[in-house]
């Protein structure tokens, strides 16, 4: 899709080959109008109790040529008051005609008179059209053509809906490109590879810089070397940075791990595929810079990429290793599967020295996270209050949602070491907690906060926008959060 239409006028004369309607629970003056259109086709549904408007329905009426024709949408929620129903109304009607393999495609919105409508309509529409299918034989095709124009349809528009049409847009797009890198397999996204993608924000006025294993022992990288020892792909550091109007920079920092088969602490085989989307952080923040930077926010804002690949070998960190990063702390490696700490203390102690107005790190950080949280919101640990507030709002404004985690002193000491300044495992309880209070010893005392994304970066099942597979969690919660600063 290359833009997002806005309409308002006749909806019989749309040139498209679907409209989209959704049906809430309570009939509508659109639905009424529609009704005609159908053949009182959507009275008899009601009368015998087909169309209710619940999430799980849909309809499609063919009809005669010269018209569109009409897919009704069950939406549980009235839709002038959640931006979520929007954009999963959006998502079912894309998914639908591409596994219809109908070209066009209207949403018919009753009411779009609030900009966050527009928005998560146009999001919606571009979300729903996403499958990573470049490692199908014949699939190529389908994931680009179809539908190849989207639009927008009201009869009550913001004025400037197109400005906020396009806005949606432009940040699912980034969301896309986010859940591509996710899906790629460890083989496919090595580390040298997501710094390749890295590059393609060069293009786009962004300024990139990728560091080397050589600059990285110049520069005291001790963690993410270590971390990158045991693998063949040598490790890369990232710098991303959107120039903005200037000033202090605001700092993100995106876990890359290409894949984690947790070391020598090597992870049991069920599920470890999985862990190819272990760069899910690092793809948010690409995402996000590519967002911001398409839509020219005014934030001077730098993105911060420690890449590697966590495997076993005869040269990697063993358990009891006891290494030593940017910060210039020892840390005992009690277990080589926290490397995800180990590779964001570097990158957090560099971006803390910038000076930043805030540093934000979003990582697949722990299991216990998704036994915490489930799939619903991230985990959110921060040493700022009002940093974490507007993360909160942002995350709900977006359907991005994280819930916070405390930050107490008294959980420091699951991470005491006996013959370094502090261990990488505190152990099983409170795992999300512990491994942000081993986080936060690198950030002194700059205002920061955590996204532990590991329950919320992967999908197992489809719902509105999302299929199966990677989600992009983080790049419209970011963008937000970052467009709120003023
Ligand atoms: N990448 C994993 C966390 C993860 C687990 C993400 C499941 C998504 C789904 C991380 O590197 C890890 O292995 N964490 C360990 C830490 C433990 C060894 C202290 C964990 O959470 O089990
Ligand atoms: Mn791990
Ligand atoms: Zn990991």
């Amino acid at each position: 899709m290359r833009t997002i239409e806005v309409r308002s006028g006749p909806l019989e004369e749309l040139d498209v080959d679907v409209v989209a309607v959704p049906v809430p629970p309570q009939p509508t003056d659109l639905l009424r109008r529609l009704d005609t259109w159908t053949g009182e086709a959507i009275s008899r549904c009601r009368e015998q109790g087909v169309l209710r408007g619940k999430d799980s329905e849909s309809l499609f009426f063919p009809c005669a040529s010269g018209r569109p024709h009409v897919l009704l949408l069950g939406a549980d929620a009235p839709l002038d008051s959640s931006p979520d129903s929007v954009r999963s109304v959006a998502g079912r009607a894309v998914r639908f005609c591409r596994d219809q393999r109908l070209g066009s495609l209207a949403l018919a919105l009753e009411h779009a008179a609030d900009p966050r409508t527009v928005q998560a309509a146009a999001e919606g529409l571009v979300l729903g059209d996403f499958a990573y299918l470049a490692l199908k034989r014949g699939e190529e095709v389908r994931s680009t053509l179809l539908p190849s124009r989207a639009m927008i349809w009201s009869p009550d528009l913001v004025s400037g809906a197109e400005e906020w049409a396009s806005l949606g847009w432009r940040v699912a797009e980034a969301q896309n490109v986010a859940r591509s890198l996710v899906a790629r397999p460890g083989n496919v996204l090595t580390p040298a590879g997501l710094a390749d993608e890295a590059l393609d924000l060069a293009d786009r006025g962004c300024r990139v810089d990728v560091w080397d294993v050589e600059r990285l022992r110049d520069k005291g990288f001790g963690a993410l070397l270590a971390v990158a020892k045991g693998s063949h792909e040598a490790p890369r550091f990232i710098i991303v940075e959107h120039r903005g109007r200037g000033g202090a920079p605001v700092v993100l920092v995106g876990k890359g791990i290409t894949f984690d088969s947790g070391g020598i602490s090597l992870k049991p085989a069920k599920g470890m595929e999985e862990m190819k989307h272990d760069m899910a952080g690092a793809a948010a923040v690409l995402g996000t810079m590519r967002a911001l930077s398409e839509i020219g926010a005014p934030q001077r804002v730098v993105g911060l990429i420690p890449t590697a690949e966590n495997l076993p070998s005869g040269r990697a960190l063993k358990p009891g290793d006891v290494v030593r990063g940017v910060s210039g702390r020892s840390i005992e490696v009690v277990n080589t599967d926290a490397e995800g700490r180990l590779i964001l203390s570097d990158a957090l102690a560099f971006g803390a020295r910038m000076e930043p107005v805030a540093l934000v790190d979003i990582a697949t950080l722990t299991g216990g996270c998704v036994v915490a949280l489930g799939r619903q919101a991230a985990g959110l640990l921060s040493n700022d209050e009002l940093l974490a507030g507007a993360l909160i709002e942002a995350g709900t404004r977006t359907g991005e949602r994280a819930w916070r985690l405390p930050l107490w002193p008294e959980y420091r000491k699951q991470l005491d070491s006996d013959i370094a300044d502090i261990k990488n495992s505190g152990g099983r309880e409170a795992s999300p907690i512990t491994a942000a209070k081993f986080l936060e010893e690198f950030v002194d005392d700059v205002p920061w906060a955590h996204l532990d994304i590991a329950g919320t970066a992967w999908a197992e099942d489809v719902t509105g926008w999302q299929p199966k597979g990677a989600t992009g969690f983080g790049v419209r919660l970011l963008v937000e959060w970052v467009r709120g600063l003023g």
